[in-house]
Order: C-alpha cells, then sequence, then structure tokens
C-alpha cells in the first residue's frame, strides 16, 4: 500500500548540549519507533532512544565525554554473516562501538573497529573538538556487523559550532534544521527488512537500497516553515544509496559548508549529490513562497515537503559572500604520494564479490604508514565501475582533482596512462572534506595533513557494505 505523503511532521532528534566537566550518557537499546502516521512502530535500535539519536552540540575547543552504554539485546534481528572477518561465530553476535565520524580524536576514542564491547559493557570516549566547526555524525563501527548496527538505527549527529560562525548571522534556532537521510526496506508492516544473499552460510550482499528513505525517522515528512530562509544540515547516512538533492520547483539554494565545516564562499546550486557519509549545510530561502509549499526531491522521488506559512516575516538572517578562510592545499605541500587502487574482484564463485583497497585485507601488515605531522596525496585508483565514497578517520583533507586514466593498461601493466587532463573539483568540494567520491575509470587526488596523534586508524569505502566485507584497512601515525 502507498504510505500518504506528508502527514507525519518532520522530527526533530532531541538535542544534548555537550558541557565540559559533565559527561554526556547516551544509551543504546532497542525500541520502537513510528515511521509514518499508518505504519505501527516499526523495531530499531537506537541512541537515547531516538533514531536518529540524540543531536549532540558542542564548541570547538571545549573537550566533552559522551559514556555510550551498551544495552542492546544479546540477539541480532538483522543477519549476520559469520563468513565475514570480524564477525566469526566464535564472537558475540551483538557487538557495539561508536565512532565519531569527522573527529579529530586520540586513537583510543575514536570507535576503532575492533574496539567494539558487548552489551551491559559501557565505554568512555573523550572529544578534544580540536577542530573548525562542523557536521559531524556518530554512527557504530563494530567490525563486521556495523553495516547491520547503522542500518537498525545507530546514527546521530553532532554539531560543532564557535563564535565565530555563530557572529556570520546565518539562519539559526529553528531557522537551522538537520536532515539525516537514510533508506530503508520496509515490509507492508512496517518491518525493517535487510536481504541477504540467499545462502545462509553467507548473507553477506554486496549493496542494500531501500523502498523508503527516512528523513529524521520519518517517510516523507512534513515541516511546517516560514516564508524566509532555512540552514539545512544534510547528512547522507544511508547504507549504500546516494542521494540526488534537488527541489521539484528548481529553485537554487545555496551550500555554505562541506563535510569539514564552511566554504570559502557560498555556493549556488539547484541540485546536489551526496554519497554515504557525505554532509552538505545548505542554505534555501522560502521568501517567495508564502502559504505553498517546496518540495525536496531525490531525483524525480518526494523525500519531504516544506509546507511555508501564510505570515509575513521579517528575515534578519544572511548569507555572507565571504564565510571563511579556507586556503587551498597543493600537490606540493605535500611530502609523498601514495598510489592506492580499489578493487573489485567478482570472477570466483565461492565468493560472489570482493571490493579491496589495494588489494589487500583488512588483517594484513599496515602499508599506509604516516609520519606525524606529513602531509600527503593519496591517488585512489579506482579500477571499478562504482563510485566509492572514501573516508579517513584522524584527517580532513582536500581533493586535488579528478583524472580519467586507462583502467585496462593499468590493470595488465600497473602504469597509468591518462586520458584526459585533471579536473578541479568544483567549488562545494573544494573545502574541507573527510569523505571523497572517487568516481570509476578516474583517478581521484586527495590531500592531508595527519597531524593530532599517532596510533592506528581506520581508511576504507562508506559503502557500509562494501566496508563490512573488507574494503577497509588501517593505516598508522607514528
Ligand atoms: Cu563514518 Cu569509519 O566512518
Ligand atoms: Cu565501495
Amino acid at each position: 500500500a502507498k504510505l500518504a505523503p506528508f502527514v507525519d511532521s518532520l522530527p526533530l532528534p532531541p538535542v544534548l548540549q555537550a558541557r565540559q566537566g559533565k559527561p554526556l550518557h547516551v544509551r543504546m537499546a532497542e525500541s520502537a519507533q513510528k515511521l509514518h502516521r499508518d505504519l505501527p512502530p516499526t523495531t530499531l535500535w537506537t541512541y537515547g532512544g531516538h533514531c536518529p539519536g540524540p543531536t549532540i552540540e558542542a564548541r570547538s575547543g571545549e573537550p566533552v565525554e559522551v559514556v555510550w552504554e551498551n544495552a542492546l539485546p544479546s540477539k541480532h534481528f538483522l543477519p549476520v554473516d559469520h563468513a565475514i572477518c570480524g564477525a566469526e561465530a566464535d564472537k558475540p553476535e551483538v557487538r557495539a562501538i561508536v565512532h565519531l565520524h569527522g573527529a579529530k580524536v586520540p586513537r583510543k576514542d575514536d570507535g576503532f573497529p575492533e574496539d567494539w564491547y558487548v552489551p551491559g559493557k559501557s565505554r568512555r570516549h573523550r572529544y578534544p573538538n580540536a577542530q573548525d566547526p562542523a557536521t559531524l555524525w556518530y554512527h557504530d563501527h563494530a567490525m563486521g556487523i556495523n553495516r547491520l548496527n547503522m542500518y537498525a538505527g545507530l546514527m546521530g549527529l553532532y554539531l560543532l559550532r564557535d563564535e565565530y560562525e555563530l557572529s556570520l548571522g546565518l539562519p539559526s534556532g529553528e531557522q537551522e534544521l538537520p536532515l539525516v537521510l537514510a533508506d530503508r526496506l520496509l515490509r507492508e508492516d512496517g518491518r525493517l527488512y535487510y536481504p541477504d544473499s540467499g545462502d545462509a552460510k553467507a548473507p553477506w550482499v554486496p549493496e542494500v537500497f531501500g523502498n523508503v528513505t527516512l528523513v529524521n525517522g520519518a517517510i516523507l515528512p512534513r515541516a511546517d516553515v516560514q516564508a524566509r530562509r532555512y540552514r539545512l544540515r544534510v547528512l547522507n547516512a544511508a547504507n549504500g544509496r546516494f542521494y540526488h538533492l534537488r527541489f521539484r520547483d528548481g529553485r537554487a539554494f545555496q551550500v555554505i559548508s562541506s563535510d569539514q565545516g564552511l566554504l570559502a564562499s557560498p555556493v549556488s546550486m539547484t541540485s546536489l549529490f551526496l554519497a554515504p557519509g557525505e554532509r552538505a549545510d545548505v542554505v534555501v530561502d522560502f521568501a517567495d513562497l508564502r502559504g505553498g509549499q517546496a518540495e525536496l526531491m531525490n531525483d524525480a522521488l518526494p523525500l519531504m515537503r516544506f509546507a511555508v506559512g501564510n505570515g509575513m516575516v521579517r528575515d534578519e538572517s544572511r548569507v555572507p559572500p565571504v564565510l571563511r578562510d579556507v586556503p587551498r592545499m597543493t600537490e606540493s605541500s605535500a611530502s609523498s604520494t601514495r598510489e592506492l587502487t580499489l578493487d573489485e574482484y567478482s570472477d570466483c564463485i565461492a565468493t560472489p564479490m570482493l571490493m579491496l583497497l589495494n588489494g589487500k585485507r583488512w588483517h594484513d601488515p599496515v602499508t599506509e604508514k604516516v609520519k606525524l605531522g606529513s602531509t600527503e596525496t593519496w591517488s585512489l585508483v579506482n579500477l571499478t565501475e562504482d563510485t566509492h565514497p572514501i573516508h579517513l578517520h584522524l584527517v580532513r583533507f582536500q581533493i586535488l582533482d579528478r583524472r580519467p586514466y586507462d583502467v585496462d593498461e593499468y590493470m595488465a601493466k600497473r602504469t597509468l596512462r591518462y586520458l584526459g587532463p585533471a579536473q578541479q573539483p568544483p567549488p562545494h568540494e573544494r573545502g574541507w572534506k573527510d569523505v571523497v567520491q572517487a568516481y570509476p575509470g578516474m583517478v581521484t587526488r586527495i590531500v592531508a595533513t595527519f597531524d593530532g596523534y599517532v596510533g592506528r586508524y581506520a581508511w576504507h569505502c562508506h559503502l557500509a557494505e562494501h566496508e563490512a566485507n573488507e574494503m577497509m584497512r588501517p593505516f598508522e601515525v607514528y
């Protein structure tokens, strides 16, 4: 049955104000949540009883602590694949570890995939917040099962602010709305469904696409807004779906930030392509729509509606033409370059498909060893036919360029023959990033300074199914 659109109002996750010296406590537990007026409550796994979990608000430069309590059931309700690395049958079935995506944190607080713990246990993480304001998010990262834990609902936003950004006059308060997008497969009765391969011994599937998209945990919600500007903090929290966002009426919006915070200046766009893990802050003006409505779409499919009130409002918010200084990093700032392939093996019958980073598995010896404070260029040579959103923990980076190359020649001889000039990233990708879309047929180059902390971190594809099945590698800062 088709669900009536725009009958539920857009849920807003509760806000937890983080204060120095007062640890927050967030409990992971099973809960039931109505995703639509006409569906019975859906069983989910949540942080703090909500999906998305509470939005944690913190200040740049003020460290906070969060105690993450695992109060989940001891049995998983989604199909665990014991053939997957880290989820072997001798491991507890339910494990969890929280990663604060985009945060620069010491190794022990990062949510390393192997740092999981079982129901009944808690873990205290200290987040220094010594970084620029940005839309960060937290989600599960437990080795071998985080695609299931995230799909079950374990995700939330973490907003970092500072005085400077607050002084810009951007839309704020009720005019700042989080939009957490995540698609899910739902059965007619509202139960969550996660597909499997049909092989009970190896249920892993390479990709999951839903039949509905949840916006802040609701199907086709409606936000009642005023005829003024809004700042939308958009997160693609889907396991595998890319969102091609636009408004039905084609209206332009201004992209003001990428994953790691403000761009140098706003970029006017009419559509935006967001990969899993990516964030964008967008300012949209509904001033011309009094009494009307605007629908946010994914291509031709509506995601939600903004119903604009009739009232006249004075909008004192603004979008300054200069947002902040984002010095462009160049190739020459890097002391070394690594060539790293994104690979896919699909010719083997026992394993239907396997995607790796540089031909290596998670447990192979660490190859990306980076000296603390050094700057490196990573050339991501995509040998597959898909775009993979590549994420590095610990660091922010910039995209240098993307360049088409001869894939067959590379496969045969391991030599790079370019088929065209290097393409600069478009303006909205010229800010600080922590996820990059590595296109097929292209070498995507990023540059990062590996500062902050030493230790072992992870880099991986943010398509959760790829990441779960070996498209994740450790790297080490020493
Ligand atoms: Cu958003 Cu390693 O994760
Ligand atoms: Cu991938």
